[in-house]
């Protein structure tokens, strides 16, 4: 299949790319490098440095003619949403309407969309989340995600496009960066390569620190190739085991054979006191289970860590 990976330079994005070229389909990658980097690419792959909002989108797409559009490039900062929702929304809203218009027009016959569980539902009375939860977004990030699935809910009502859209957990791996909105696991890695002490937030109730489903992004990717040939609508994807910060902090000192001492702060306004996702929907309909549990995921993050 012909595919366009819009965010393909990023950290998942450059996940599904691998996968995607690994089971022998054509991908060419679509990326305003604002956080991504062209070294994420494996060798040989085309990248289109453009924004998702460029008005020449449309006409890249019609000389292009993607089968399949896998939408990865967002404002994916909620501290950032905040401060500028507008900004938010051109990006993760308009950017995702300039992609669907442009593709209805075109060949494309599915759309795969990157959500977020834990932003989507907002804090959970129990845990895990199963899809038909109603959604609670609690920031500007979090409602235009929950907005982009609406749109695509629409499209596949009036135009008939196929799409399947992936609710990821808190997602880590190789190619992560500390700065991301949920790169706890690059931040702790940072924090032992540079033998300072990281700082666990909690709330006054949760002394170990909240509780987050990691999910390894290879799994992810391994949801994106699923989500080529099957499904329809929304779909978890975690691993459905809540990990509290600090359980966390011990497995990738595990990881590393490293010990080093950690602080604790206050929760920083926003953040959810607990989430989790519940997967049975998508083993059942994308045939699809997460392969790795998290000492394993971790073990592989830090080889890559201490290799770059
Ligand atoms: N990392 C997580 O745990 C997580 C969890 C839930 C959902 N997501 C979603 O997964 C997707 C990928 O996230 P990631 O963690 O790989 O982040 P990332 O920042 O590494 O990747 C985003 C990519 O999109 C590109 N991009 C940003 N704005 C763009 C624009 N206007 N035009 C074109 N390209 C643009 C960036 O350069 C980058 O390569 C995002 O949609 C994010 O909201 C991530």
């Amino acid at each position: 299949m012909k595919i366009l990976v819009t965010g393909g330079a990023g950290f998942i994005g450059s996940h599904v790319v691998r996968a995607y070229l690994a089971a022998g389909h054509q991908v060419v990658v679509l990326d305003n490098l604002s956080t991504g980097r062209r070294e994420n690419l494996p060798s040989g792959v085309r990248l289109e440095v453009m924004d998702v909002r460029d008005p020449k989108v449309p006409e890249f797409m019609a000389q292009e003619g993607f089968e399949v559009v896998n939408h990865h490039a967002a404002q994916m900062s909620i501290p950032v949403s905040v401060a500028d929702p507008m900004g938010d929304a051109q990006v993760n809203i308009l950017g995702l309407l300039n992609l669907l218009e442009a593709g209805r027009k075109n060949r494309m016959q599915r759309f795969i969309f990157s959500s977020s569980g834990g932003a989507v539902y907002g804090e959970l009375k129990t845990l895990p989340a199963q899809e038909d939860l109603s959604p609670a977004p609690m920031s500007p990030y979090a409602v235009a995600k929950r907005a982009c699935e609406l749109y695509l809910n629409y499209y596949a009502h009036e135009f008939g496009l196929k799409s399947v859209i992936l609710r990821y957990a808190n997602v880590y791996g190789p190619r992560q960066i500390p700065q991301a909105e949920a790169g706890v696991v690059a931040i702790f890695m940072d924090a032992l390569m540079a033998k300072k002490p990281p700082v666990i937030y909690r709330q006054a109730d949760m002394p170990r620190g909240m509780l987050r489903d990691y999910v390894f992004a290879g799994d992810c990717a391994r949801a994106n190739l699923a989500a080529l040939e099957r499904g329809q609508g929304i779909y978890n994807i975690g691993t459905g085991v809540p990990t509290d910060s600090l359980t966390l902090w011990e497995t990738v000192q595990k990881a590393a054979g490293q010990n080093l001492s950690h602080g604790f702060g206050p929760a920083r306004p926003g953040d959810i006191k607990q989430s989790a996702l519940d997967c049975q929907k998508a083993a059942l309909e994308l045939d699809w289970r997460p392969e790795y549990d998290l000492a394993r995921g971790l073990a592989e993050t830090w080889s890559w860590r201490v290799s770059i």
